[in-house]
């Protein structure tokens, strides 16, 4: 019976239905295990399944010769060192699709915070600070409906918050490494411009890019400033994207209005000064954080799992120069 390392915790059912094929290794306290305690776990283990916060790299692959398939439970895979896997013979697969709509729920969720600065009212009313009803001038945000609203990273997911943006009557404006087909534009109503009109138009700037070091700090110091002075920045993508550090000094001195920021560099350690910010709407990296998404994205790396360990191809593979 093959052996499968599950890194973290995930639903009882995913166990159980891991369990009814194979041999069964968890992690119980569910600490991200450092590369060296995986490449430990891994012995005899010729699968695992894995979330973004644990780390594959070469090391784990040298060191595990019987290792078949990581399935990391997401879509992004920058935590796992692909080149590697492929030189060891190892499958990695991701779950692509399932998380889409979800994501962009929680992008949208966020722009709104931000525009409308609901966590700053939420602990206003809850400090007890809130004294005189509907003043006039206090908590006045950012209009969403009939702005402008620049994506940059143009995938399924980017693609998922424009056509959000539609009952919100806004023009959507985008920059992706390939332009879409024309029925793609049509469906999202978006124009494709270059990266610094689009940061320069934009009142709503969000950023879906995948982590790669092409996408290390895509968003610094110097793309901040191409941006207005009452523009709102929303990071949903991957944490290192934006340069924490760039974005935090703009929010201090105004630079831009605000942000709403879902993952950061180093998470769940994050840049200390964000947290005295008002203007900044912070969430845990739960941008597929429902119980039906993670279900399927779990689901989906139990298909790709089990793809590979019957030998098949499974329907996810990210490293197709593997076979
Ligand atoms: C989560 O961050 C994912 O990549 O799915
Ligand atoms: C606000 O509460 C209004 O009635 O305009």
């Amino acid at each position: 019976m093959s052996r499968v390392l599950v890194t973290r915790r995930v639903f009882p059912e995913v166990i159980e239905a891991l369990s009814q094929r194979f041999e069964v290794v968890t992690n119980p306290d569910d600490t991200p295990w450092s590369p060296d305690q995986i490449a430990g776990h891994l012995a005899g283990c010729s699968a695992a399944m894995s979330t973004v916060m644990c780390k594959f790299d070469a090391s784990v692959f040298e060191r595990s010769p019987q290792l078949k398939v990581v399935s990391n439970i997401a879509v992004g895979y920058n935590n796992i060192d692909v080149a590697a896997a492929t030189k060891g013979g190892v499958r990695v697969t991701n779950t692509p699709g399932v998380l889409d709509d979800t994501t962009a729920d929680l992008t949208w969720a966020l722009l709104m915070a931000a525009a409308r600065r609901i966590p700053e009212g939420d602990a206003y009313v809850r400090r007890g600070d809130w004294k005189v009803a509907f003043a006039m001038q206090s908590f006045l945000g950012m209009d969403v409906h009939h702005a402008t609203l620049g994506i940059i990273g143009m995938g399924r997911i980017g693609q998922a918050i424009a056509r959000r943006a539609s009952g919100f009557d806004m023009a959507v404006l985008y920059n992706n490494r390939t332009r879409l087909s024309e029925a793609d534009e049509k469906r999202a109503n978006a124009t494709v411009v270059e990266r610094d009109e689009l940061l320069a138009r934009s009142d709503f700037v969000v950023v879906m890019a995948p982590y790669s070091p092409a996408t290390h700090h895509l968003i610094g110091a110097a793309e901040i400033a191409k941006m207005k002075r009452t523009a709102i920045l929303v990071n949903t993508a991957r944490g290192g994207v934006v340069d924490d550090a760039a974005l935090v000094a703009a929010l201090k001195e105004g630079r831009i209005a605000g942000a709403g920021i879902d993952v950061f560099e180093g998470e769940p350690k994050l840049h200390a000064d964000y947290l005295a910010l008002p203007n900044v709407s912070l969430t845990p990296h739960i941008g597929s954080a429902t119980r039906a998404t993670r279900m399927r994205m779990c689901e989906t790396a139990v298909a790709n799992l089990t793809a590979v360990l019957e030998g098949r191809v499974p329907p996810n593979l990210v490293n197709k120069d593997v076979i």
